[in-house]
């Protein structure tokens, strides 16, 4: 499982240049049509990888001459990119996606695409075309690389179109995109994971792990930072593992002081890090490099050693600790965020105080929680799952009420403080002007010249809540 050398596929320059061959058919045929370009409609739920998956959807659509709407009943093409790690986020789409079945009745011309992490799995695809049929196409991670050529085809002949082929993943460089952020971009360093984490979908929707090459990764930073972009995100499902399958084998933190090299200022900031590959070398590096912003989102799901193991999260409580001990030793400011499952089959309320004990230790500055939701296909959902959703939702509360008094208490040591903050964002708050990261990634709302978007200020920091902190620029 380790060794995937091999089974990855990389999609060729030229396979990437015919897709943008169909593109410029598609500008064609869009550029007779009255009344302007016709215009396209995406809608993204899911992690930063599906934003990313976004961006280059767009790119391909703005290469085939269609304008943008956030309106779903204005649009020629509807795109649909979800997410399956939970049931909700699942019931969402379909309640979503169900109700275009009337705006499509008002435009039978309409093309609706649904992809992403959902379309990938055969239990949705075959319910999307016996119960959705209003759907046009379905298409999975793996051949997001040929979406031109998709549309080609929905375009040129009458028919629906289900592309999900299960296959270990592919690599395609050269895709154009178009990035929603002018001051933060996300960068894929590799995709899939190799984890098999008891309860997670991932790896059976997104494949196996395969790297980007270093020099591709390095390009697209360095073309960002040109473009002026200040806050860069490496992303991968498990970034510590990045590496391990090329030709010539690397690492994480060999491709980070890399990037760190890259002139520009700017900072990195990468997710998402599993607790069994982070190093010292990472923590390391990390310190040494400049650019690093001092933050790390290292999830640990459980605080009991049962737990974990059942998870198949393949480290302890203790180990964990360790690490984060090791990091502390090094970076005493680090800002720390970590995900949490609560209600895993089997774990009783004795099991999770080990989730609440490792929270009191490590002090994190926020907390991603979440509910344990069965996903059909992996080992969890086949567990015996005795506790009732109401004693789950207990333990739920107090886990978030133990957070939110750290998270406070955190917050308000910043008050009085001068911080260097990134201006990330025109507030749509009217008392604040804008609103900011910290290096550790808190949110700021800031009073000031709007005019400082997109730059690195001082801000005084004036006042703090559970979740954000307030400030003015200097
Ligand atoms: N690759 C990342 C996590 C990706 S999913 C990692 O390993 O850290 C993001 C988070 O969703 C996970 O960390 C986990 O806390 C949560 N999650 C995943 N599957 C879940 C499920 N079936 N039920 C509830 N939460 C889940
Ligand atoms: Fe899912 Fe585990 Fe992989 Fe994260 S590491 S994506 S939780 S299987
Ligand atoms: Fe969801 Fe797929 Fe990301 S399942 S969390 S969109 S990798």
């Amino acid at each position: 499982m380790s060794d995937t050398r091999g089974t990855t596929k990389r999609i060729s320059a030229e396979e990437i240049e015919r897709q943008k061959q169909f593109c410029a058919e598609i500008r064609k045929m869009n550029e007779g049509r009255p009344g302007g370009p016709p215009l396209a409609y995406t809608q993204t739920y899911g992690c930063q990888q599906n934003e990313a998956d976004s961006e280059r959807i767009r790119g391909y659509l703005e290469q085939m001459g269609f304008g943008f709407t956030t309106d779903a009943e204005q649009a020629r093409i509807i795109v649909i990119n979800t997410c399956a790690i939970r049931e909700h986020a699942e019931q969402r789409v379909f309640g979503n996606v169900g109700a275009l079945v009337h705006g499509k009745r008002r435009h039978p011309e309409q093309i609706i695409c649904l992809c992403g992490c959902m379309a990938q799995q055969p239990r949705v695809a075959q319910k999307i075309r016996e119960s959705y049929r209003h759907v046009d196409l379905v298409f999975g991670p793996h051949v997001l690389w040929k979406f031109p050529e998709m549309i080609h085809t929905l375009l040129t002949r009458r028919g629906r179109m289900f592309l999900t082929p299960d296959e270990p993943g592919s690599i395609a460089e050269g895709i154009p995109v178009v990035r929603q952020d002018k001051v933060k971009a996300w960068v894929s360093i590799m995709y899939g994971c190799n984890n098999f984490c008891s309860y997670c979908i991932v790896p059976y929707v997104r494949g196996r792990e395969r790297s980007r090459q270093p020099e591709d990764i390095l390009s697209e930073v360095e073309q960002l930072v040109n473009e002026g972009y200040k806050d860069i995100t490496l992303l991968g499902q498990n970034v510590n593992s990045y590496g391990r399958d090329l030709d010539e084998p690397t690492d994480f933190a060999t491709l980070l002081e890399a990037v760190n090299a890259i002139p520009g200022d700017f900072l990195i900031r990468f997710m998402t890090s599993h607790p069994k590959d982070a190093t010292q070398k990472l923590f390391e590096t990390m310190a040494r490099c400049k650019k690093v912003a001092p933050v790390l989102h290292l999830p640990f799901q459980a605080g009991n050693d049962r737990i974990l193991r059942v998870m198949n999260r393949r480290h302890t409580r203790e180990q964990y600790l360790e690490k984060i001990r090791a990091l502390k030793a090094l970076i005493p400011d680090i800002t720390l965020t970590s995900d949490i499952i609560v209600g895993f089959p089997g774990e009783s309320t004795e099991e999770f105080e080990d989730t609440l004990k490792v929270l009191e230790e490590v002090r994190f500055d926020a907390l991603f929680t979440f509910i344990f939701s069965p996903r059909p296909g992996t080992p969890a959902a086949e567990m015996a799952d005795p506790m009732p959703r109401e004693e789950k939702l207990k333990n739920f509360n107090r886990l978030t009420a133990l957070q939110d008094a750290i998270s406070e208490e955190k917050h308000a040591a910043y008050i009085g403080k001068t911080v260097r903050c990134l201006m990330d964002g025109l507030s749509d708050d009217a008392r604040y002007d804008l609103t900011a990261r910290t290096p550790g990634n808190r949110l700021v709302r800031v009073t000031g010249e709007r005019s400082a978007l997109g730059q690195f200020r001082d801000v005084k920091i004036t006042g703090a809540n559970k979740w954000s902190l307030f400030g003015e620029l200097i």
